[in-house]
């Protein structure tokens, strides 16, 4: 099973993990906080936390934010754990994207960034952030983006030599994933971070 290998690979790297991606993860993550202009009062979940670098960087500008990350890798949440503990109001839980530990209608803001491509099940994955979400609530996605040939070129390569990877889609791919599921689009756009990286993201709320 593709999650358990997620586990394993995320647990291994965990230590080193903000060091090795640190100027992927501020670009990504700050890209992401701008885009999502997220409300001091909004109660906020992070799917596929990490080390919680996303909740470090909304914390510094608004401290008392209610945030709550999952993850698969307990490890990655440790460091998570560690980096909030001055924090009561955000909490860490372990868990899977497909089966999310909360009841109906308890975010107002979903983020999930740089982990769509591990996604066992992605329409799982969206029909649980669909379940979760206030009716009036935004979920941001930001993963890679296969339209461009860079990451055609990882795809092809990941699903070769990591055990963990599922697959990145094209920005049309993404978008009927999400409609299929029953949201609607919002707000959408590709961007590039230096010459390696290039991304999509997606605002979706809850259809009509
Ligand atoms: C590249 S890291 C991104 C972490 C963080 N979002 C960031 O931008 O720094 C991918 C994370 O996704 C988590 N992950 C992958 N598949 C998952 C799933 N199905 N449910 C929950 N977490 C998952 C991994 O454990 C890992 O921590």
């Amino acid at each position: 099973m593709v999650e358990a290998k997620v586990r394993k690979q995320y647990n291994q790297m965990a230590a080193m993990y903000d060091r090795l991606w640190s100027h992927y993860v501020s670009n990504t993550l700050s890209f992401l906080k701008d885009w999502a202009k997220i409300s001091s009062t909004n109660v906020v979940l992070d799917i596929a936390c990490g080390t919680g670098e996303f909740e470090r960087l909304v914390l510094v500008e608004y401290p008392t934010q209610q945030i709550v990350g999952v993850d698969l890798s307990e490890k990655m949440l440790e460091i998570a754990q560690q980096k909030c503990r001055a924090y009561p109001n955000v909490s860490f839980q372990n868990a899977t994207a497909s089966v999310l530990p909360f009841a109906e209608c308890s975010f107002d803001v979903i983020v999930s960034a740089s982990a769509f491509h591990y996604f066992d099940d992605p329409i799982a994955a969206l029909t649980e952030i669909k379940r979760v979400l206030k009716p009036e609530g935004e979920i941001i996605i930001l993963d890679w983006c296969k339209d461009y040939l860079l990451c055609q070129i990882y795809d092809i390569v990941l699903k070769i030599i990591d055990p963990a990877y599922k697959q990145c889609y094209t920005q049309t791919e993404f978008h009927c994933l999400i409609v299929n599921t029953g949201l609607e689009i919002h707000r959408a756009t590709r961007v590039r971070f230096g010459l390696a990286w290039e991304l999509m993201i997606v605002t979706a709320r809850l259809g009509q």
